[in-house]
């Protein structure tokens, strides 16, 4: 549906932290009755309220886009008087209410017309719910917020032909057949749960079905998806699986119901959703097939259904007292998945290998915090993991509150050991099993279970913006010491600048740090805005490794010597710092001398030997090659000068091609010697291999142009193919390709968004403005669902920086336009692309006042959606 709420200024509300206050009624239960119909459903709802103090209090519920039809209480016949009640745009109130009671409420909704994907919406030949964090409301009048627990019990009416397929949350009581073709299914959640994990799904499903024994119990295990789809489910399910063996054994937590269902959906706007025991997915999530999906959708299936299980503890047996408390469940529950991905990536291998291949999960997460989380911790949107204000809730799904968050769950573990962090998890879950609580509770379990002092790393949650430290050393040859200084700093950032008097006090940071050259590797706990640390007894000044396997989420400042950095490159036995350090050499190369990016014989003669080293794992090997990304870059630009994101572009190209150049012989040996020898599967080994291959076609393709075509026609499978692909396209050759790809997969939806994204990021496309006008026009881009926008549209804006910034503005126009159009119908979203030019100000001329223009352009334009509002608002205020 459309904006029904148009927004102007006035009607902006922000929610503050600050206003928490309990709801006045408990809600024992809550029986609905769906009717469901995709132009007009009836949802009847029977809410049994008891207020929970003396005083009388008016009984206020939540509902947006939803049409009363009838309104009673204690089930009479006869409806309320309207003077007992008051109904306006969201709220539903009632005066006087009695001390306890049932209300009864039937009302419609229209899933038909709901392009939102928030609510009850019809997706293909389906109808679908997505709660989280408003949605619920959209199809009946409901206390609407996740501290409202109650126990739910479900009956679905569906034409049977139509619908055979009916579910909602917990076990199945009943199933019966209705005259005229009907049918109705009643299920009952035993767990008391809020509204936001509540769930329907009424279509033609196929479903694969296992059961397994946990603790002498059976359990049934369901993925439904399309009927043709089916051959793609089954790693979701082996997912699921090791998922539930995971939990159990490293946290001791059961799967508590009879059944848990994996429902997949082409319409979503997100990744996933833990609705309790039915948790719906993108399909871009679930499906997953060796000729559909590359090495990394595979990895992505397996690290969110394992996200979206472990929410069944981590959010859904403890939940949040409010959305400010987000990180509580999100935090914790990534920081769960990476966790298990890593647990997954080691399983079966050797204790060096599988050391290794924990570093390379490490590096992957880390590289995308650096990337984007450091940079909306500095821009407007900055916001401590647990944010103090917000206009939209569904803007603070963020990397701050997911990656960050999951950061600061990690530093627990890091300060109170492996065991320390377990025991303070099992107190959390005695203490606060079917309760909605706050992050504070999380800290105080941590800390209680072992008796350790947390109170300044509660800063953690208070502060937005990466703290720096400062580091310098001091060796004293005489004296054999060597003392390291450390500076910590976190000046105001995003609304912090708008608080006037605000002081930010010193956090504490846990650093590993280890001395290259001696034996020293410690933790150090920084909790001083200065503090000094020194060693005796060191001979020679060594090279110091800090904040090893990325310790804290902090930006480390050392003025590391170009020597110091090959020894850290070449000797690092920490593998994070090892990457960390190729990375920094490159950087500097790109950043410091845009113009010419030179790297010197001794650093070819490094990476060389890097690039060589059969004992460091291909997949390691791909990591260390790969290139600091152009936003990461971008950030280290802008802490000199104004960002000439041109000049930027083409210096990182130049740094790429002299890697080709002169690894040249390198690249091509790694080509042919990680030919594959079976065919493929996916494990973490095998696609470490396929990433350094593929890498290695980049580098040759200029000099070798039929080494693409040739592995685009071998390939078994998609990680191959789609690298041939890309790698083609991108160095210019012909449209036989791409129209082979189209052709091969046209009925596969994830497959060609694919091909939309590899035209539309193609750096050395002279001509992107008439492919995009062409792709916008394409059949497949009919009415294109939220993949297919990322696909195309955030694909472009995100990921083609050399096109993005054209000088003349037309990407920017192209991005206001888009902002606009997808606004009308879906502002979640709008305004995940609106955040693309958030970070205007750290650019050069011409750059920045173009942006400045498309963003007033956006914020000018009338029914902006209070989602949309809310981003370019605070990007331009
Ligand atoms: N709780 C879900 C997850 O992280 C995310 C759903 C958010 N949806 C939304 N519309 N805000 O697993
Ligand atoms: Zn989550």
């Amino acid at each position: 549906m459309g904006n029904a709420h148009p927004t102007d200024l006035d009607t902006m509300t922000t929610h503050l932290r600050s206003d928490y206050t309990p709801f006045p009624y408990d809600i024992p239960t809550t029986d609905l009755l769906f009717d469901l119909k995709p132009e007009l459903t009836t949802v009847t709802l029977w809410l049994e309220f008891e207020r929970k103090n003396d005083e009388p209090v008016p009984l206020v519920l939540n509902g947006e886009h939803i049409t009363l039809q009838f309104i009673s209480l204690n089930n009479e016949e006869t409806p309320l008087d309207p003077s007992e009640y008051t109904v306006t745009d969201s709220t539903l109130t009632l005066h006087n209410p009695p001390e306890s009671g049932m209300l009864h409420i039937i009302t419609t909704c229209t899933p038909n017309t709901n392009t939102s994907l928030s609510g009850l919406f019809t997706t293909g030949v389906h109808l679908m719910t997505q709660c989280e964090a408003e949605g619920f409301r959209r199809m009946a009048y409901f206390p609407d917020r996740p501290d409202v627990l109650s126990t739910y019990t479900v009956e679905l009416i569906a034409d049977k032909a139509a619908f055979p397929v009916l579910l909602s949350n917990g076990n199945l009581i009943e199933t019966r057949d209705l005259p005229n073709g009907g049918h109705m299914v009643t299920w009952h959640d035993p767990f008391p749960k809020p509204s936001y994990l509540f769930a329907v799904v009424a279509g033609q499903l196929a479903c694969l079905e296992e059961t397994i024994t946990q603790d002498g119990a059976e359990k049934l295990l369901q993925v439904y998806v399309e009927p043709h789809d089916l051959p793609k489910a089954q790693f979701a399910m082996d997912s699921l699986k090791a998922s539930i063996r995971w939990d159990k054994a490293r946290f001791g937590l059961p799967l508590d119901l009879e059944r848990f269902m994996i429902v997949a959906t082409s319409d979503f706007n997100m990744g996933a959703m833990e609705n309790k025991g039915l948790n719906i997915f993108n399909t871009k999530f679930v499906l997953a097939h060796p000729e559909t999906a590359t090495d990394v959708d595979f990895e992505g299936v397996e690290a969110v259904v394992g996200h979206e299980y472990f929410h069944n503890w981590t959010g859904n047996r403890v939940t949040c007292q409010d959305w400010f408390q987000l990180s509580l469940k999100e935090g914790l529950t990534v920081y769960r998945d990476q966790e298990f991905s890593s647990d997954q990536l080691a399983e079966g291998l050797s204790p060096d290998a599988a050391t290794s291949a924990r570093a390379v999960k490490r590096i992957d997460d880390v590289a995308m915090l650096r990337t984007a989380q450091f940079m909306e911790d500095a821009g407007p949107m900055a916001h401590p993991i647990r944010p103090n204000a917000y206009e939209e809730i569904n803007n603070f799904y963020t990397m701050t509150v997911y990656e960050k968050g999951a950061e600061v769950v990690r530093m627990y573990e890091t300060l109170l050991g492996r065991d320390g962090f377990r025991r303070g998890m099992d107190l959390y879950f005695k203490r606060h099993d079917g309760q909605a609580v706050t992050c504070d509770d999380f800290r105080a379990a941590m800390a209680d279970a072992n008796q350790a002092d947390l109170t300044q790393f509660g800063r953690w949650y208070e502060q937005a913006g990466t703290p720096t430290v400062r580091v310098t050393s001091e060796f004293d040859a005489n004296a054999q010491t060597y003392t390291l200084h450390f500076a910590q700093s976190n000046p105001p950032v995003g609304i912090e600048l708008k608080e006037a008097n605000l002081i930010k006090a010193p956090l504490h940071i846990p650093l590993r740090v280890a001395l290259l050259g001696t034996d020293i590797d410690t933790l150090i706990e920084l909790k001083q805005a200065n503090e000094s640390i020194t060693f005796e007894n060191i001979t020679a000044e060594p090279t110091p490794s800090l904040n090893r396997n990325f310790s804290a989420p902090v930006s480390i400042e050392y003025d590391y010597s170009d020597d110091q950095l090959a020894t850290l490159a070449a000797t690092d036995t920490d593998a994070f710092n090892r990457w960390d350090a190729v990375q920094q050499i490159f950087a500097r190369a790109i950043v410091a001398d845009m113009l010419e990016p030179v790297f010197s014989h001794e650093q070819f003669d490094t990476f060389r030997s890097l690039l060589t080293d059969e004992s460091l794992s291909p997949a390691y090997r791909a990591q260390l090659f790969t290139l600091p990304s152009f936003s990461y870059l971008a950030q280290l630009v802008s802490k000199c000068e104004p960002l000439d994101p041109q000049k930027l572009f083409a210096a990182r190209e130049r740094a790429s091609r002299a890697l080709s150049k002169q690894l040249q012989i390198e690249w091509q040996s790694l080509y042919s010697t990680l030919e594959p020898k079976t065919a493929y599967a996916y494990n973490g080994v095998a696609a470490g291999e396929r990433a350094l291959r593929n890498l290695a076609l980049r580098h040759i393709s200029s000099a070798k142009p039929d080494t693409t075509t040739t592995q685009y026609a071998a390939a078994d499978n998609m990680t191959d193919r789609i690298a041939a692909l890309t790698t083609a396209i991108h160095e210019g050759q012909d449209e036989a390709l791409l129209n082979d790809f189209y052709n091969r997969f046209e009925k596969e939806a994830l497959v060609i968004d694919k091909w939309f994204t590899a035209q539309a990021a193609n750096p050395h496309d002279a001509n992107i403005t008439a492919t995009l006008q062409k792709l916008l026009a394409h059949p497949a881009f009919t009415n294109p669902n939220p993949n297919r926008l990322r696909s195309l549209v955030f694909a472009f804006c995100n990921a083609n920086p050399a096109h993005f910034h054209a000088t003349d503005g037309s990407g920017y126009r192209f991005w206001a336009e888009q902002v606009l159009a997808i606004d009308a119908k879906n502002p979640q979203v709008a305004s995940r692309l609106a955040r693309t030019l958030e970070q205007w100000r750290t650019y050069a001329e011409p750059y920045q006042s173009l942006m400045r223009e498309a963003l007033q352009t956006v914020f000018n334009a009338p029914n902006l959606s209070q989602d949309v509002r809310e981003i370019v608002g605070k990007a331009l205020g």
